[in-house]
């Protein structure tokens, strides 16, 4: 099953989800290493990014790429589709998804989804290894959580390395894989805390350019919201 947007897409094709195809036609423009590779790839429109889905852990090692089959609408590749549209729709900075792609084997399914590429961005990670931000960056990150909040959306996965910025100092949230709208209020804080030893952790693993005080101004934008 494919589910694509025909503004950027023309032929929804499996191809489009191969990182082979791309690279045959020398359309591979670059990669990154997450808990998999993620390609970037130059598509008919725009470049984009392409990603397999991967479990993590030991479990992960044993699986890899399979998951339980429940339904088309509950694959992990529809789910981020819809959730990344919805966000897009309430102009909170995420990539615009392209297509997503869910294959069926019995019991199980993979899953793959194509998204926008953010142009001369650099994830918080990189960008705090250079140099310290300013309170405004900060102000920007916790008002782009907000706007996200504001949607319902509750990102589980909420850390340095899935926060971009662009050379336009735009703010930008990446990495929706199991996340999803939720009622109430509780994980907002949740989101935040996590946030926060995400800024804490890589702070002893990369020597990051950041304080807790730094904190505090992205608190300060998120009370504000954008
Ligand atoms: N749409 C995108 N635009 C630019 N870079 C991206 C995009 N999606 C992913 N990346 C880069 O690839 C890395 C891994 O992608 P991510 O979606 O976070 O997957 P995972 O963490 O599950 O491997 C990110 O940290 C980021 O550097
Ligand atoms: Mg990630």
């Amino acid at each position: 099953m494919i589910w694509y947007d025909s503004t950027f897409i023309s032929a929804p094709d499996e191809q489009l989800f191969c990182s082979d195809y791309w690279q045959k036609q020398d359309k591979v423009l670059g990669s990154a290493q997450g808990r998999g590779t993620t390609w970037f790839v130059e598509t008919e429109h725009l470049p984009a990014a392409l990603r397999h889905y991967r479990r993590g852990g030991l479990f992960g090692k044993l699986v890899r790429d399979q998951y339980w089959f429940n339904g088309w609408h509950n694959t992990r590749s529809f789910r981020e589709f819809s959730l990344l549209s919805k966000l897009i729709e309430a102009d909170v900075n995420v990539p615009r998804p392209l297509a997503a792609m869910a294959v069926r084997s019995g019991l199980y399914y993979r899953a793959d989804l194509l998204s926008e590429k953010i142009a001369n961005a650099q994830d918080l990670v990189a960008i705090l290894q250079s140099g310290a931000l300013e309170k405004l960056a900060y102000h920007r990150i916790g008002a782009e959580i907000r706007a996200m909040h504001d949607v319902g959306v509750n990102h589980t996965d909420l850390n340095i390395h899935n926060l971009l910025i662009d050379d336009q100092n735009k703010v930008w949230i990446i990495d929706f894989d199991k996340c999803a709208e939720q009622p109430g209020e509780s994980w907002k804080q949740d989101n935040l805390s996590r946030l926060k030893r995400s800024f804490e952790k890589e702070l002893g693993r990369y020597q990051i350019h950041w304080q807790l005080e730094d904190f505090d101004e992205l608190l300060k934008g998120y009370e504000l919201g954008k």
